[in-house]
């Protein structure tokens, strides 16, 4: 049996008030580490931090802002690993009625915010250290509607190949989730939201959809492992195959 041991170092999550970085941090947390999570909500990050061990810390930045990203790592100083789970409600849309400005705005956060965290941060990681990026199961299994999602999971999946070789030794991963039960979802109301979790458990080997927990264990195993980078870890239940 392998376990993870993360005494003595510090991971920092980006967007880790809620969800995947969450879930992340708690997983962390347990495994020894001293966590830092980020969000853009000083309510959030509150909320967080009163479900974490009292040695985790949290900050208040927006990820688009590229000064408060800087002046974020500036305050952070030297770490071990960072995960950038940060992200907005989906935006699911035909083509023909999708807006081209809201599209492109889409990817402020989530690939240039990604760019910009990598770019602060990574002269700041220490040996053995990693970043671990999300992409998304619609990288490579979209669906009508799905154009925006899938060029963001794509093009973060390109990044990270492309990090992996120049920051080298530094590695840098990248997790794939599929439909994982989080507040991104929040802006579909209920029942719809049943509804839809329900339909897509249907269609997946796994026969549920993901909980926030099952993804924080790939991030941690890229952090750990220290043969990983370039990788993509897919945590989907199974999406496409059936
Ligand atoms: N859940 C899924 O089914 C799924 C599937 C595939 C991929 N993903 C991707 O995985 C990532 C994490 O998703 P999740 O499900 O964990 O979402 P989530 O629960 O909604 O968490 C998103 C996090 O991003 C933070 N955030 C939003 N805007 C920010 C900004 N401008 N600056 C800093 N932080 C910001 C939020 O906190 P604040 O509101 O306080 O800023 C929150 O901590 C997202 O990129 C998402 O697209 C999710």
């Amino acid at each position: 049996m392998v376990s993870m041991n993360f005494n003595d170092q510090h991971i920092v999550l980006l967007g880790g008030s809620s969800g995947l970085g969450l879930a992340t941090a708690q997983a962390a947390a347990a495994a020894g580490a001293r966590v830092t999570v980020v969000s853009s909500r000083e309510a959030r990050v509150d909320a967080a931090l009163a479900q974490l061990p009292a040695s985790a810390d949290g900050r208040v930045a927006d990820l688009t802002d590229e000064a408060a990203v800087r002046d974020l790592f500036v305050a952070v100083g030297p770490f071990d690993h960072l995960a950038f789970t940060a992200g907005e409600p989906l935006q699911l849309g035909m083509l023909a009625e999708t807006d081209v400005a809201a599209a492109r705005a889409t990817l402020d956060l989530r690939v240039w915010g990604a760019y910009t965290a990598v770019r602060h941060a990574a002269p700041l990681i220490r040996d053995g250290g990693s970043i671990t990026l999300t992409g998304g199961t619609a990288a490579v299994r979209p669906q009508a509607g799905w154009t925006v999602g899938a060029l963001i999971c794509g093009a973060m999946e390109s990044l990270t190949r492309a990090l992996a070789v120049e920051l080298a030794p530094l590695r840098v991963n990248l997790v794939r989730p599929g439909v994982i039960r989080t507040d991104l979802w929040s802006a579909v109301p209920e029942p719809d939201r049943a509804a839809l979790f329900a339909q897509v458990a249907a269609g997946l080997p796994a026969g549920r959809v993901g909980e926030a927990a099952d993804v924080a264990a790939a991030f941690l195993y890229l952090m750990d492992n220290r043969f990983a980078t370039a990788s993509v870890v897919t945590v989907d239940g199974g999406t496409g195959v059936a």
